[in-house]
């Protein structure tokens, strides 16, 4: 490394064994106490930084670039989506980004489960209910909830979280559908017995449509009031990818008039915030954004994100870079 050991910037607090593995290439900076920096003061702590470890909520463009000044190599962000970066922005001046896919995949794919049973099976609301301390009975029309055996799971983006879903939903006797940029290789669609649709056709098909495909300008509210009322009225939507995907405003309004029959959102459109529509639908599993929130997944999310950075600055080649 030219001119010193160097200087990573981490935006938010890290585990130890990452933050070792960065000490062994540079100096590591983060905010103390942790908190979420304003874009003013992650770029003042930028500025001579070789390196940043970043996360979803960091917005990394051109003016993070400036920032930073021209000793900036990488920028690793501990997620697998990298929607908040600015790819041809970094690469255009030789800064690598790199992202952290395959270590959160079985814990996103489990949560998007968790949240497919809570929302099928009433479980918030019934939890709500005894919390509230309403008078119940046993009685054998209560709560029914809808069972999964023998129905259909589309799944939008058969990429490694989409399949891990699928597989999931195999075990619970799901047939699988799936639409995408492209078709899965014949070995995956062996695996799943799973049949390629468009998304129309996706959407007419399915009893429940689990979305896992990135953030990009085609996908931003691919899921719009068209597509909530190509649904079927029995269906359930499911969200562990990014808020924007689904027209929040357009579920809501599915979600009270009928069209479709409940929802399972870990991501909202405009995060933190979630649609007050959606907060008092007894029909929605809600989640704050916690698809790969375990001690294990965020552990190896970003000790990965710690390998990127610290390949680069040894000039070597990254494990998971992003390729554009
Ligand atoms: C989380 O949302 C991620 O993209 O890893």
């Amino acid at each position: 490394m030219a001119g010193g050991p160097g200087r990573v910037v981490v935006t938010r607090r890290i585990p130890d064994a990452a933050v070792d593995v960065l000490r062994e290439v540079a100096d590591v900076w983060w905010p103390e106490p942790d908190r979420q920096l304003t874009v003013g003061e992650l770029h003042a702590a930028l500025d001579g930084a070789d390196g940043a470890v970043v996360t979803l909520r960091d917005p990394v463009d051109e003016a993070f670039a400036d920032a930073a000044g021209e000793r900036l190599r990488v920028v690793a962000t501990v997620a697998v989506g990298y929607d908040n970066i600015d790819v041809p922005a970094l690469t255009g001046r030789g800064v690598t980004v790199a992202h952290t896919p395959g270590v959160l995949t079985e814990a996103t794919a489990d949560l998007t489960f968790g949240l497919l049973l809570s929302v099928t099976r009433r479980l918030g609301e019934g939890e709500r209910l005894l919390r509230s301390r309403t008078p119940w009975e046993f009685h054998l029309g209560f709560m029914l909830g809808t069972g999964l055996q023998g129905k259909t799971l589309g799944i939008v983006g058969l990429g490694q979280i989409g399949r891990a879903v699928a597989r999931r939903a195999r075990a619970f006797g799901m047939e699988i559908v799936y639409t995408g940029r492209r078709r899965a290789p014949a070995d995956v669609e062996a695996e799943l017995d799973a049949r390629p649709l468009s998304l129309d056709g996706l959407l007419a098909t399915s009893d429940v449509v689990s979305l896992h495909c990135p953030l990009t300008a085609e996908t931003r509210h691919l899921i719009d009031a068209d597509a909530l009322a190509a649904m079927k009225p029995t269906a359930f939507l499911l969200n562990t990818t990014r808020g924007p995907v689904v027209d929040e405003g357009a579920l809501a309004r599915a979600l009270a008039d009928g069209t479709i029959a409940g929802a399972g959102l870990d991501v909202f459109e405009r995060e933190p915030e979630v649609h007050p529509g959606l907060l008092e639908r007894d029909n929605v599993a809600l989640a704050p954004h916690l698809g790969s929130a375990t001690v294990e997944t965020r552990t190896a999310m970003a000790t990965l994100a710690a390998r990127n950075v610290a390949a680069v600055l040894r000039g070597t080649t990254p494990p998971t870079p992003v390729r554009k």
